[in-house]
């Protein structure tokens, strides 16, 4: 039913609404000269074909076959050890190379169905592919409130210790 691939200009990038201003405007100005640039990666979830877009445009939702229901974004980072939780930092240097989860969002009217759980499936999934060939200890993200810190928490991720934005999933 749904298909996650790289950005790219045919995806309809204007269409996008998960709620967050900002995070529209990453996504409709910055993604894509970002990811011609190599400066992080975005996958976005597609309907599968387009009789999976006319099949949700019947049930009622604004969906057409290059919409984006929801994306997320991956970059190469360094992290201090301070922003990790300290019972995994202790085993680092001072500086530790990681992924980052730049951004994760799914489309208002599509939210709560389990599309943001398949979006953070994917990014663990070639993250960790990723440090098969190229070192990074975990999946780090700067989490925009308490909300969105609570979900990455329901998936395994740990605060860095008096900093609760600060998630890390270990990849080892
Ligand atoms: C946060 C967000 C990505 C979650 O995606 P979603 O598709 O709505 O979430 P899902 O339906 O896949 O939910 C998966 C699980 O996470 C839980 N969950 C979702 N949002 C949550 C929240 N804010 N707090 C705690 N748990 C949450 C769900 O209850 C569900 O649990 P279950 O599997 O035990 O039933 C989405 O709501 C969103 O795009 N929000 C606006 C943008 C944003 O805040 N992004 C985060 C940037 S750091």
């Amino acid at each position: 039913m749904i298909r996650l691939e790289a950005l790219t200009g045919h995806h309809d990038r204007n269409g996008f609404d998960c709620g967050e201003a900002l995070l529209n405007a990453w996504l409709q100005q910055i993604a894509l000269q970002h990811q011609n640039r190599g400066i992080a990666r975005t996958f976005v979830a597609v309907p599968a074909d387009e009789l999976v877009a006319h099949a949700w445009a019947r049930s009622g939702y604004d969906v057409e076959a290059d919409s984006i229901l929801g994306f997320y974004a991956l970059s190469a980072a360094f992290v201090l050890r301070d922003d990790l939780p300290a019972k995994k930092a202790k085993r680092f240097p001072r500086q530790i190379p990681v992924t980052r989860l730049g951004r994760l969002a799914i489309r208002t009217d599509m939210q709560g169905q389990g599309l943001g759980r398949l979006l953070l499936a994917d990014a663990v999934h070639r993250a960790r592919a990723a440090a098969q060939a190229v070192g990074s200890a975990g999946l780090f993200v700067d989490a925009k409130n308490t909300g969105a810190a609570r979900f990455y928490q329901h998936y395994g991720f740990l605060p860095a210790t008096g900093q609760p934005l600060k998630l890390f999933l270990p990849l080892g």
